[in-house]
């Protein structure tokens, strides 16, 4: 039987069962009628436009309402009012104030919070492992903190053009999409731009929730779609703390990727936050020539390398692969198509084992901008080499070689 959670159900017994655990009280049904009557009152004074901002507490404590049962960051001498502002008993709840916080794991508290579950079938299952097996974000968990990623997921039907985020937002989800086509629309100085696309994979959503920002840009479902959500308290908690792990681990390494040089040290952390690594065995093909692209990467340990087809060779050796370059450690590939916007030009293979950092188009877009000189460069030093192996100028804007 597929049992579906009405929105906003999960967040309210969290939130009631938060006040339990931090009050213990004797009389559970009492409890449970004083806490719901009161939620009401805060949402029926919110709704009612009464302008006055209620304040709803138990023994003067402050009411854990977030609709993620997440604290609060510290805010001041405001903490001393114990105010809080009511719940909307709503999943696609709001976050009431945003708090430009760096994240610091050494601040986050021990991970003894209770864990997020939403049952799911089987083929709901299925759907979900599906769906995020090449989520970039989930690459570098382990397989414990992935198992409580997906347990905490929940499924989200969307219609043509609804907004499942809209810039300046507070965060609540971060989504991984199943199906369906979605716009990104950036509004900067009055005007709304549509800056990219997502076709049937992908996710969004991490930034508002990563750097506690608003939302950095709209995203309309442009079909019929369905997205996977992961509530913002188990996506800081596990997600979060992994990418702290991350910066460590590969700080080093990215401050010496000569691509990367001319970005700040803050850009380059974001760098970090957003990639995700993958391995390929000896002789593994990483990019297919002809594919539609969506991922730049970096070489991190091994050798990859690129292989090309060429109409211009002579007609005994069409569709016979050429080598045309080795990529090795600190070295990047892939970008060729994402600057051009046309399929891959050529082929990589994993030389013995190779790993790579992997970053999607999205965040190429966004975060290496200030390198989009250097790639260009190289694009052209590529079309020099081509025409001094094959002989004749190869347009390598051109889909067809
Ligand atoms: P977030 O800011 O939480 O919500 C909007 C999301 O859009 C954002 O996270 C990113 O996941 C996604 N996005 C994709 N492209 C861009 C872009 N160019 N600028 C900002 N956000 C983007
Ligand atoms: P892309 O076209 O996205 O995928 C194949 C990649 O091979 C390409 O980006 C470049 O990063 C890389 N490459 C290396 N040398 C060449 C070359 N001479 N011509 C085309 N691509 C090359």
């Amino acid at each position: 039987m597929n049992i579906e959670i009405p929105p906003g159900l999960t967040e309210l017994l969290q939130g009631y069962t938060v006040e339990v655990l931090r009050h213990r009280p004797s009389d559970l049904l009492g409890f449970a009628a004083d806490y719901f009557a009161r939620l009401r009152d805060a949402r029926d004074q919110e709704e009612g436009g009464g302008g006055t901002r209620k304040v709803v507490s138990f023994d003067g404590e402050p009411m854990q309402t977030e609709s993620n049962g997440e604290e609060e960051p510290d805010r001041g001498d405001e903490d001393d009012d114990y105010d809080f502002e009511p719940a909307v008993i709503n999943r696609y709840n709001r976050r009431v104030s945003v708090c430009a916080e760096a994240f610091n794991p050494d601040e986050e508290e021990e991970d003894t919070e209770q864990k997020i579950v939403h049952p799911k079938t089987d083929e709901q299952r299925c759907r979900l492992q599906e769906a995020c097996k090449d989520i970039l974000l989930f690459k570098n968990l382990d397989q414990e903190q992935l198992s409580q990623v997906l347990d905490a997921m929940f499924e989200r039907k969307v219609t043509p053009q609804e907004h499942v985020i809209d810039q300046g937002d507070d965060g609540d989800n971060f989504y991984v999409i199943e199906r369906g086509t979605y716009d990104i629309v950036v509004a900067k100085d009055g005007q709304s731009r549509c800056v990219g696309c997502y076709d049937n994979h992908g996710s969004f959503g991490e930034l508002a929730l990563m750097y506690n920002t608003p939302r950095a840009a709209t995203i309309i479902a442009t079909t019929e779609g369905a997205l996977w959500g992961l509530d913002r308290v188990t996506f800081r908690r596990i997600i979060l703390k992994n990418n702290a792990k991350k910066r460590k681990t590969y700080e080093l390494f990215i401050e010496s990727v000569p691509l990367l040089k001319s970005l700040e040290a803050s850009e380059r952390m974001k760098i970090v936050d957003v990639i995700g690594e993958k391995v390929y065995q000896d002789g593994e093909r990483i990019i297919s020539q002809g594919d539609k692209a969506d991922c730049f990467y970096i070489v991190e340990t091994g050798e990859v390398k690129i292989l090309i087809k060429s109409k211009t060779v002579t007609s005994t050796e069409v569709n016979q692969e050429v080598e045309i370059a080795r990529c090795q450690r600190g070295q990047y590939f892939g970008e060729l198509a994402l600057v051009t916007n046309k399929p891959r030009a050529a082929s990589a293979y994993a030389v013995g084992e190779v790993k790579c950092l992997v970053m999607d188009v999205q965040a190429f877009e966004r975060l290496l901008g200030p390198c989009m000189d250097i790639m260009k460069r190289n694009i052209t030093h590529y079309e020099e080499q081509l025409v001094a192996m094959f002989g004749s100028s190869m347009d390598l804007r051109d889909p067809g070689i």
